[in-house]
């Protein structure tokens, strides 16, 4: 089941410490939230499946973590400080300020007054001062997108590998915007991140990336556990581009509160680096460009064939990681009877899973079964799986339902047999089984909590 209420998801993320309000204790602040001790877990997994993904598992891909603090000219030339906007329209009487998509009939949504301003651009990029002087001369910008810095390390990555174009460089990190609405929980904030690749090709073989992209997105997110049914393929009309993309196709999610954008795929051409490039007359840039005179470098590449010099498309796969976690905690929250009682279930793909096991001695105050636990429970934890517990509660039946809770696949009994001969009961998450297993069949219960290998036929590379 997908699509539950907000007001479940909102309450177990507090309950169970995935989500939380930020500064919730001085009144708390609109469009930011913290991650709590089972959402760190959970979003660190998502983002270590995506980099599995972009990164490790392919041959043409690099990674990079760049600086979130932005140059001006950085933003100047990527068109961010010209149209990176929302249209506002202010309300004279009750001074409150809208989005002018959210105005019918131009009227003000809080007290109904026609009294409104002809709607003004408002730059959505937040803007901090550097240096000890704030005398408005030395700024940066806190990066709307991750993807600039890749552009700008263009060079830098291409000189200090031994890539050519076609090939990618993918970061994941934070991102910062003035969002003027904020809010259906974490699905618009002011402070996200992002997971975004941009792949690097020659002009003429962009559509055919662009498509590979675009499904082997689908697919990456038919395996964190996303059902088909609520995932749906949107391509964006011409005239709601963005002005560097010549197409767009988003993949929205069906959240609680309706089918949104989870992830967009851009044909950004060659906009960026063109953009970015100093003499850009040298080349024959089609995507339509400012005149650059700050830039000190050309980003281009050699045709090894022609010996031309030009400068690459580019395919940019971009997914919220805020987004993929409440997509994802929809997705595997589910609510049934049993025994007349209900038992909320998360049910996470493990290697996804904030804690891939606990492990519980059957008696609290015994030291026997508690000595063995923890022994056990760093033997697990030396796996690499993840995250394992030694829980020790002294109540199993109130373990079992925090572990339903915060979606662990499997729970550990250790009991007076365990001591005899190294056999535990294991508890599986989903069906609520328990079977009695050596040391060797529980270590290969445990290993399938870790994502495994794509299959790599499935993606003919274009040529
Ligand atoms: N580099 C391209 C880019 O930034 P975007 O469509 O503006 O494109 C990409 O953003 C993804 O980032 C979106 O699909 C969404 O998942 C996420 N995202 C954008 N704005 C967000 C916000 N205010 N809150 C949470 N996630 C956001």
């Amino acid at each position: 089941m997908a699509s539950n209420s907000m007001e479940d998801l909102v309450a177990l993320c507090k309950r169970r410490g995935f989500i939380f309000q930020s500064d919730e204790i001085y009144g708390g602040q609109k469009g930011l939230y913290s991650f709590g001790p089972m959402g760190v877990e959970l979003k660190n997994n998502l983002k270590q499946a995506w980099w599995k993904a972009m990164v490790w598992q392919r041959d043409d891909v690099e990674g990079l973590d760049a600086s979130l603090l932005t140059s001006p000219n950085v933003l100047k030339y990527s068109g961010h400080e010209d149209t990176f906007t929302d249209p506002l329209s202010d309300c004279k009487d009750c001074k409150s300020r809208w989005r002018e998509d959210q105005l019918t009939d131009g009227i003000c949504p809080n007290c109904g007054s026609k009294n409104l301003t002809e709607a003004r651009p408002f730059n959505l990029m937040f803007k901090t001062s550097i240096g000890p002087v704030d005398d408005g001369s030395s700024y940066a910008y806190l990066r709307p997108e991750t993807a600039q810095q890749i552009f700008t390390n263009f060079k830098n990555v291409l000189d200090s590998t031994n890539r050519a174009v076609p090939f990618g460089v993918a970061q994941m990190g934070k991102s910062f915007r003035n969002e003027i609405t904020p809010g259906k929980f974490i699905f618009r904030v002011r402070e996200f991140e992002q997971m975004e690749l941009e792949f690097f090709c020659k002009p003429d073989t962009d559509e055919e990336w662009f498509k590979y992209w675009v499904q082997s997105r689908i697919d990456w997110w038919l395996e964190q556990g996303i059902k088909k049914e609520n995932l749906e393929v949107f391509e964006a009309p011409q005239d709601d581009l963005s002005h560097y993309s010549k197409a767009t196709t988003d993949l929205l999610y069906k959240f609680p509160h309706g089918f949104e954008e989870l992830e967009g795929i851009a044909n950004r051409q060659d906009f960026d680096l063109g953009s970015h490039t100093k003499n850009q007359s040298e080349f024959n840039i089609k995507a339509k460009v400012m005149e650059n005179k700050d830039s000190t470098t050309k980003l281009a590449v050699q045709d090894l064939d022609t010996k031309e010099w030009y400068i690459p498309f580019c395919i940019e796969p971009s997914a919220g990681v805020e987004r993929g976690v409440f997509a994802l905690l929809n997705e595997a929250y589910n609510e049934e009877e049993v025994e007349g009682k209900t038992r909320v279930v998360l049910s996470l793909k493990p290697h996804l899973s904030p804690i891939k096991a606990a492990v519980i001695p059957l008696k609290r105050n015994n030291e026997d079964l508690v000595n063995h636990a923890k022994d056990l429970k760093n033997k697990l934890q030396m796996l690499g799986m993840g995250r394992v517990i030694l829980e020790n509660s002294g109540n199993i039946g109130k373990s079992y339902r925090r572990h339903d809770e915060v979606g662990t696949p499997i729970c550990i009994t250790v009991d007076f047999e365990t001591l005899e001969n190294q056999t535990v009961t294991v508890r599986d998450r989903d069906t609520m089984e328990q079977k009695r297993l050596g040391p060797e069949e529980l270590i290969n219960s445990l290993l399938y909590t870790s994502p495994s290998p794509r299959d790599k036929s499935q993606y003919p590379i274009p040529a």
